[in-house]
């Protein structure tokens, strides 16, 4: 018989702690009472930490008043937090917004929105987006085609529209791959700031992004940063690009938003972007989800903590000790290529080790920690990125249950 544990999925999953009912702070509870520490905030999600009521009562308190609102109308939360991320959180000339589920959804929609762009100015042959490898920006058809996670593209490469791609780190690549494609028909170009799940936390050379946007500018190709896990102050900055001297041209949010409490993306663009496309009375299709009123009360009550807390201010100091700690720790384990990282999104390169075995054998000690990867081409490695509240005794114990996992499985 199969057991219950099971059934709210299609296929076996690996082993869990336990059954979660509860949580708080860094700390996930199970049904017998089993305490995980959440270093990785679950799927690098969470960002205030667990159990605040307030978010809980914002919801509650939306969800009182309005059920479903078909998503082209206005609802009180769609306009307070729409307003609110004009007004704090993007970049100038970034005036409006677009919400979806999760992050696949917001990508989706990204690659939608660049290609309406061109075609709204009469460039119809504009549709390939470069992508790099590694890279993760979803599991939908078309974020799987454009990604580098070839894990788990594995078998649908049928389904998927070809994409050029270009490797993560060098940017003289991604001319050459504009051109090898017929720079008349490239649309955009997609990346994560910092990269997560496919190579947790690469970060490429400096100079790099300055390069890619300006080859990008020279082509007339569009820039898409997904900051589905970099955004909200997980890099100790508002957004992962601003720490190069760049702004892209189509920017992609989700988990960070709402710190996991409620389930929302977004997808915002210049208005550079935006004016052919209203212009030529075009527009992209919402998600019948798309910016559900409970779901924006639940962001803006999450970023009002974030904000009031200083917590991306956080993220840069406890990242920067978290860092060094690990470094320390296990920097200088042979199984172990590097320690690197921004903010509170810091991640170990593994050398001949499996990182599904390093994370169970951290989750047998209680901490949870995010198993990375894409493919035998790219080293597995492991992704770190608590609550930006997490205490100095907490990263202490996430650093000293990774050197022990790292070096027991080592051993075997
Ligand atoms: C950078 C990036 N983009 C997109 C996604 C896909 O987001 P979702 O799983 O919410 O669809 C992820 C998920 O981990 C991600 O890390």
């Amino acid at each position: 018989m199969e057991s219950a544990h099971h059934r709210f999925s299609l296929t076996p999953q690996p082993a869990s702690p336990g059954t979660i009912v509860r949580a708080e702070g860094c700390e996930l509870i199970t049904d017998t009472g089993r305490r995980i520490l959440d270093a990785a905030g679950g799927a690098v999600v969470n960002n205030i930490g667990h159990g605040r009521s307030e978010v809980a009562d914002a919801v509650a308190e939306a969800m009182r008043n309005l059920d479903y609102v078909i998503p082209l109308w206005p609802t009180p939360n769609r306009l307070a937090l729409s307003q609110h991320l004009v007004d704090n959180w993007l970049p100038d000339e970034f005036e409006h917004v677009f919400f979806a589920g999760g992050g696949s959804e917001a990508n989706d929609t990204a690659i939608r929105l660049a290609r309406m762009h061109h075609l709204s100015r009469g460039d119809e042959q504009r549709y390939k987006v470069i992508g790099r490898v590694p890279s993760y920006h979803g599991s939908t058809l078309a974020t799987l085609a454009i990604g580098g996670h070839m894990a788990r593209r594995d078998g649908l490469d049928p389904l998927l529209g070809e994409h050029p791609k270009v490797p993560w780190d060098k940017a003289d690549a991604l001319a050459a791959a504009i051109e090898a494609a017929d720079p008349s028909t490239v649309a955009a170009f997609i990346a994560e700031p910092v990269i997560g799940a496919s190579g947790p936390a690469l970060m490429p050379p400096i100079d790099y992004w300055v390069q890619v946007a300006a080859v990008c500018r020279e082509y007339g190709v569009l820039t898409i940063s997904d900051e589905v896990m970099t955004g909200f102050g997980r890099t100790g900055r508002q957004w992962g690009f601003q720490h190069d001297e760049w702004t892209p041209d189509i920017m992609v949010a989700a988990k960070g938003i709402t710190g996991g409490y409620t389930p929302l993306s977004m997808v915002s663009a210049s208005n550079q972007v935006l004016e052919p496309i209203i212009a030529a009375g075009n527009s992209v299709m919402f998600f019948t989800y798309s910016g559900h009123d409970a779901s924006c009360a639940g962001a803006l009550a999450v970023l009002r903590i974030l904000e009031a807390e200083n917590l991306m201010e956080r993220a840069a100091t406890v990242g920067a000790d978290m860092l060094a700690k690990l470094q320390a720790a296990v920097g200088g384990h042979e199984a172990v290529v590097e320690v690197r990282g921004r903010g509170l999104m810091l991640g170990v390169e593994l050398d001949g080790l499996a990182s599904a075995d390093v994370v169970a054998a951290a989750l047998d000690r209680d901490v949870w920690i995010y198993p990375g990867g894409s493919g035998p081409a790219v080293n597995d490695g492991l992704l770190f990125a608590p609550p930006l509240v997490v205490t100095d005794t907490q990263v202490d114990r996430i650093v000293a249950v990774a050197a022990e996992a790292i070096a027991e499985v080592a051993s075997r």
